[in-house]
């Protein structure tokens, strides 16, 4: 099939971590094969677009957000034959690829990083930032904890890196390896790879000169992210980067911009901003206590959510395409961070899809979301296997919590929730694979039985209720409104999310309770398009008072008749 030409708003994305999608060859390792063999399943749920997690050689202490080689394919995953296949054989089903770009850094394995430490003379010196020194330039923590600054062994010199000390962050104030960059791109471009996602892409400048800073924390560093993130003086590289490698060919790009302020939201994705969409991450950061470290839990509401997520929309609508996404591989299952006790609920799962489908901005789905997966619960510290989770444990214990204090915390956000293999079916290792796997399974997700084979030909199945949503998008009378309308949120109980969708003379009105009983709340007869409750009736009445009673977690998409203007 020819490839059609679609807006970036048209596509619904689904995000592959590539290690524990499907192994081929029988070393409990995901590859690239075993997604060539789940294409068609890919087609069938209809998605448009696979954001595929990094592919390339690297170490992975950060499971591939290490880069050793930007222009190859992993030997786990596969060959770039392999890879060839993937592009060629997802275009006959009309999806597209999408690569992660990890540009701030590469891995310490790379050759142009053994290079620098070799030879201070080299110029791939002049590739990563480095500082000479007896002791560390100032008192900056990495993402991943302990000091940005490693000390290069016999020299006194250290260089610098915000996340591991395997990945020692590149130097964008250096043309040369701008250039070198540049030329990574067109490398995937020519492959035919039209779109990327960019990893933390806001973390590239630094400041000229290193300053100490006021400790927030017991280990006396200060959050990497407060200096390094977001820097005044970013936007000319992403703006360069985008005249040279993406503007004129059409390429649709995604900015991973964790903090990014609303009032820059213009240069990045306004009509002339550097990228064509960036993620906004308040709304799934909520459970944790702002500015804080990830195992420190905050209380939130439902209209908490609602809110972050008005602020957020209302914002990027004024703009460009937006972003909607509930999960990626560095979030917990969505089921458990929003539905709580209630993770496992068939009605809540369907209703967090429902909101996610109905917001403005483009799908992202991750693999798993689909099925309703929930959280594991690991019983040991030793079970983890994301450098991120590790760190956490460590720094809440340093913080006072017990172990089980702190494992509890990190079960509810570790990174490996949304690692685990895919189950595929109730075979031993969920039909990922025959081998035992690179990381083991969710026994919970197991014992609720949560796998693609239960859900895949049975019409009531969380799986199926996305499969609707993906097609209300992608081809109903509801595709424009649901793409392109502008949203408004809308008053109502305070346990349900409500919005309106609306382009031209078309309405939608989407109710989504995160109440686990019945509720009352403001509607507007109309006729159903979907709920998540089997219904009969698409009639939509209201009471006197214009209210509606929603079951438990229930949620609704009616069309509704468009306000008159002067009620905006
Ligand atoms: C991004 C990725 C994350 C990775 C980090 C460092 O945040 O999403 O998985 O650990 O960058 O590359
Ligand atoms: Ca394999």
């Amino acid at each position: 099939m020819k490839q059609q030409k679609r807006k970036p708003e048209q596509e619904i994305i689904y995000q592959i971590y590539p290690k524990s999608f499907q192994d081929t060859n029988h070393d409990g390792i995901g590859d690239l094969r075993g997604i060539i063999n789940h294409l068609d399943d890919l087609r069938d749920l209809g998605i448009t677009m696979i954001w595929l997690c990094p592919i390339y050689p690297s170490p992975m202490e950060d499971n591939g957000y290490d880069v050793a080689d930007y222009k190859a394919i992993h030997p786990d995953f596969g060959t770039m034959e392999d890879m060839d296949r993937l592009i060629e054989e997802a275009g006959k089903r009309d999806i597209s690829l999408m690569l992660d770009l990890v540009l701030n850094h590469t891995s310490s394995r790379h050759k142009w990083f053994e290079k620098a430490v070799q030879d201070p003379g080299s110029k791939e010196h002049g590739y990563y930032i480095f500082e000479k020194g007896k002791e560390e330039p100032n008192n900056l923590r990495s993402v991943f904890g302990g000091s940005v600054w490693e000390k290069v062994r016999g020299r006194n010199e250290y260089y610098f890196h915000s996340f591991g000390k395997g990945q020692p962050d590149l130097n964008w104030e250096n043309p040369a390896l701008r250039q070198e960059i540049y030329q990574i791109i067109e490398f995937w471009k020519r492959k035919g790879i039209k779109a990327f996602r960019m990893d933390a892409i806001n973390f590239i400048k630094k400041p000229e000169k290193w300053r100490r800073m006021e400790a927030d924390g017991p280990d006396g560093r200060c959050k990497c992210t407060k200096v390094v993130r977001n820097h005044p003086g970013l936007l000319d590289y992403l703006h360069e980067m985008n005249e040279k490698c993406f503007k004129s060919d059409g390429i649709v790009t995604v900015g991973e911009t964790a903090g990014l302020p609303y009032d820059q939201l213009e240069e990045y994705i306004g009509k002339n901003g550097c990228f064509t969409m960036v993620f906004d991450f308040r709304h799934a950061d909520l459970d944790i206590r702002s500015g804080d470290e990830w195992f420190s839990r905050a209380e939130w509401k439902t209209a908490d959510l609602k809110k972050r997520l008005e602020v957020s929309c209302s914002h990027i609508q004024k703009y460009g395409p937006g972003t909607s996404f509930l999960e990626n591989h560095d979030q917990p299952r969505v089921t458990t961070k929003y539905l709580r006790k209630d993770q496992d609920d068939p009605y809540g799962k369907k209703m967090l899809g429902m909101l996610q489908m109905g917001l403005r901005g483009v799908p992202f789905l991750f693999q798993g979301q689909e099925l309703g997966m929930i959280n594991f619960e690991r019983t040991d510290v030793s079970e983890l296997e994301d450098i991120s989770s590790i760190d956490q444990f460590g720094r809440a214990r340093e913080c006072g919590y017990s172990a089980e204090e702190a494992l509890h915390f990190v079960n509810l956000r570790s990174r490996d929730n949304a690692r685990v293999p895919y189950p595929w079916n109730e075979e031993k290792y969920g039909g990922f694979s025959d081998a035992d796997p690179w990381l083991a399974c969710n026994e919970q997700a197991q014992k609720r039985r949560i796998c693609f084979e239960n859900q895949k030909n049975d019409p009531d199945s969380v799986l199926s209720f996305y499969k609707k949503l993906i097609s209300l998008r992608k081809s109903s009378d509801w595709s424009d409104t649901l793409n392109a309308g502008r949203i408004r949120f809308e008053e109502g109980n305070e346990e349900v999310i409500a919005f309106t969708r609306q382009k031209e003379e078309k309405e939608l009105l989407v109710l989504c309770s995160f109440a686990d009983h019945p509720v009352k709340t403001l509607c507007r007869k109309g006729t159903l398009i979907l709920d998540n409750y089997k219904e009969t009736d698409m009639n939509v009445k209201v009471d006197e008072e214009g209210m509606i009673i929603l079951r438990p977690f229930e949620a609704m998409m009616i069309e509704t008749e468009k306000r008159r203007e002067n009620d905006e």
